[in-house]
């Protein structure tokens, strides 16, 4: 072991994503087999004692590349430091509850998490929101983090990124590492809109080889952007392990780089891009190279795309209003 240890914080570290996500950080899938790496978990006071259990069972897995674990309650201890920062911890919608007061609690989250990653991160800091609604919680943070730059704060989308790959292998019969440069656009929600037309499946065009323009637009992005609901329905509890592998494989390509002949999706700041309005936080295709992300430009966006891009983005601006109003951003 060469290098020093990465430092990465993990919010809400005793939720069920974070037991499928702490295992996996601490053996080196996060940022690779050379990399050791410092736990930092965030917890509410009432849950660090599960987090501190947690702690005892990665003790127990004694991983060569977990350099320490330190467990706290407090947003500008964990945060200090931080050159990794997963944001999963979150407030979940509960029964009567609002839009508007979900945006309003978790801006009491996300605003004081902003304000600590700027007080006190590593210049090199990275941040992934996981914690729903992802892209504008990764706004909320953003916005109290002046000092940090913007594109540093990301939202994930991987999931779907990754359930859409899976839906479209099943469909064509192939493996799905096979399966190319597919697209997610905008907001991880229902409105998401996932994109076979520049996807490739053993290097030929998807869409074309998918052919069914009834089964694009009833079966597969209905069933991608509803993934979550039927887990949910069917688990009992929402999606987790799968949350945790997708949490891992966006940190991975950041830092790592995307494999050269595809791309991946990440809701990243728009910088204008495909008409999507500037700073709004929307998933885009994104090729990843020397730790930096960028924008797949020049893609030609037929109809059928087009309005379901402005759709979702339309649901993320109409969020970023309402957190706005809310004195949230
Ligand atoms: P969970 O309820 O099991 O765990 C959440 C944890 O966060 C709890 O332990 C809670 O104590 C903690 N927490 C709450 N407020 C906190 C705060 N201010 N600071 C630190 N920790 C805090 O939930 P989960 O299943 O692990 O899911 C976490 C979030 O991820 C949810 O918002 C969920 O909707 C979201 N999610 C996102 C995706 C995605 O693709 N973007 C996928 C699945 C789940
Ligand atoms: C998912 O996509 O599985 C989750 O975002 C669902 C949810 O609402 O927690």
């Amino acid at each position: 072991m060469t290098q020093a240890p990465v430092n990465v914080t993990v919010t809400g570290a005793a939720g069920q994503i974070g037991y499928a996500l702490l295992f996996r950080i601490a053996s080196g899938q996060l940022l690779g087999p050379d990399t050791p790496v410092k736990l930092r978990l965030l917890e509410i006071p009432q849950a660090v004692k599960a987090a501190e259990g947690t702690a005892l069972e990665l003790e127990d897995g004694a991983f060569p590349l977990l350099a320490g674990i330190d467990i706290f309650d407090d947003a500008k201890q964990a945060f200090a430091g931080a050159n990794v920062a997963l944001l999963v911890g979150a407030r979940p919608r509960t029964k009567g509850m609002e839009r508007a007061d979900l945006l309003e609690a978790n801006g009491g989250i996300f605003k004081p998490q902003g304000e600590a990653i700027n007080a006190g991160a590593a210049d090199d800091i990275r941040v992934l929101v996981v914690g729903n609604p992802a892209n504008t919680n990764a706004l909320i943070a953003q916005s109290h983090a002046p000092d940090v730059p913007a594109e540093r704060f990301t939202a994930m989308t991987r999931l779907d990124h990754n359930r859409a790959v899976a839906q479209l292998a099943k469909k064509l019969n192939a493996p799905v590492g096979e399966i190319k440069k597919l697209t997610i656009w905008g907001n991880h929600s229902a409105s998401q809109y996932p994109d076979i037309f520049h996807a490739e499946v053993a290097g030929k065009n998807a869409a074309e080889a998918v052919n069914d323009e009834k089964w694009l637009a009833e079966e597969f992005i209905p069933r991608v952007a509803k993934r979550g609901a039927e887990i949910i329905e069917a688990r009992g509890a929402s999606s987790a392990a799968s949350a945790a592998n997708a949490a891992i494989d966006h940190i991975y390509n950041w830092v790592n780089g995307t494999p050269e002949g595809d791309w991946t999706s990440m809701a990243v700041p728009s910088d204008g891009s495909y008409g999507v309005p500037e700073g709004l936080i929307s998933s885009f295709p994104v090729v990843c190279k020397d730790g930096k992300y960028e924008i797949v430009q020049g893609l030609e966006i037929n109809e059928f795309s087009r309005g379901r891009i402005d759709a979702s983005v339309n649901e993320l601006a109409e969020e970023r209003e309402a957190v706005k109003k809310l004195g949230l951003i």
